[in-house]
């Protein structure tokens, strides 16, 4: 593995030489993660490894099939590893919890029945962290930071769907998870939306310090979301590299070559091999 952190700002509380570092907040220790399918085993992920720290904005990025989405479904507890193990505060993930949190792509991930405000209080509610008064003002704090107060009681199919992304990310924040799963949640929105919503969830995060597990397949998005990110490689998904990231794509001092393109060369430095795909049975 390739850890390569010239010339970048370390937000990560990485140990000094000698030092025990504190407890890695997410550890991902070796997974292979499969589908059985009627007539394939699909290895999706392979020996894959990283730690995410408190506050860590952690990126995996890598190319279509490398299973990015499959590495947060096992984080979310809805996938267990066939080899390695997840922990979450050192405590092996079995099944999913109100400690960790979605955000998908999809504009439709909000209950349509519900208005913005009752979106988030009913996440609150349902998962029973908190009831009646307390639950509509947490909601509520977390829709004003998201600038949609005054939305608060519209309903979803009246907002557009970068103020829907806004909605799922005030519900996923209010709940103060231990880590946000983040699947490529700007990836339907267009480029100008797109960018205002990186910078607004880089502002949440200078509010609150919460902890991402964000996944995308864009390098400028990595670039600018991530403090580490972790680059896969193509299907099976295998650990190519962990980078450090300061946001603005800063030029190593050595190579005299941004972030970017050595992102970029890192990635497309082998071929994209075929689908592996294994028959069992
Ligand atoms: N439910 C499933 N059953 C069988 N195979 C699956 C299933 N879901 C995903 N796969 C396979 O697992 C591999 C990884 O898929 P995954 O969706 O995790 O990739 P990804 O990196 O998120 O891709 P993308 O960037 O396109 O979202 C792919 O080969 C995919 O075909
Ligand atoms: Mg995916």
């Amino acid at each position: 593995m390739t850890t390569d952190m010239p010339g970048a700002r370390s937000f990560g509380p990485l140990p000094h030489p000698g030092e025990p570092g504190p407890q890695p907040l997410l550890q991902v220790d070796g997974v292979t993660l499969q589908y059985k399918t009627e007539k394939h085993l699909v290895t999706a992920t392979y020996r894959v490894s990283f730690d995410v720290y408190k506050a860590d904005r952690f990126v995996v990025l890598g190319p279509s099939g490398c299973g990015k989405s499959t590495l947060l479904k096992a984080a979310g507890g809805y996938m267990a590893p066939t080899e390695g193990s997840m922990r979450l505060k050192g405590v092996r993930i079995g099944e999913p919890g109100p400690d960790r949190v979605f955000v998908f792509q999809e504009f439709d991930q909000l209950l349509p029945w519900k208005t913005v405000k009752q979106n988030v209080t009913f996440a609150l509610q349902s998962s029973r962290k908190m009831r009646g008064r307390a639950a509509e003002e947490q909601a509520m704090r977390y829709i004003e930071k998201v600038n949609l107060g005054k939305f608060a009681n519209s309903y979803p199919h009246t907002l557009s769907g970068g103020m829907k992304q806004r909605v799922a990310i005030a519900r996923a924040l209010a709940m103060e998870p231990d880590i946000l799963l983040m699947d490529e949640p700007f990836a339907a929105l267009d480029a100008l939306t797109r960018r205002r919503m990186q910078e607004e969830l880089l502002r949440l995060w200078a509010d609150t310090h919460f902890t991402v597990l964000f996944v995308t397949h864009s390098i400028p998005e990595a670039v600018l979301i991530g403090n580490r990110i972790l680059l896969m490689s193509p299907h099976p998904g295998q650990v190519k590299g962990e980078l450090n990231s300061a946001g603005d794509d800063p030029v190593d001092p050595v190579s005299g070559r941004k972030l970017s393109d050595r992102i970029h060369e890192m990635l497309f430095a082998d071929r994209v091999e075929e689908q592996e795909v294994v028959p069992h049975g």
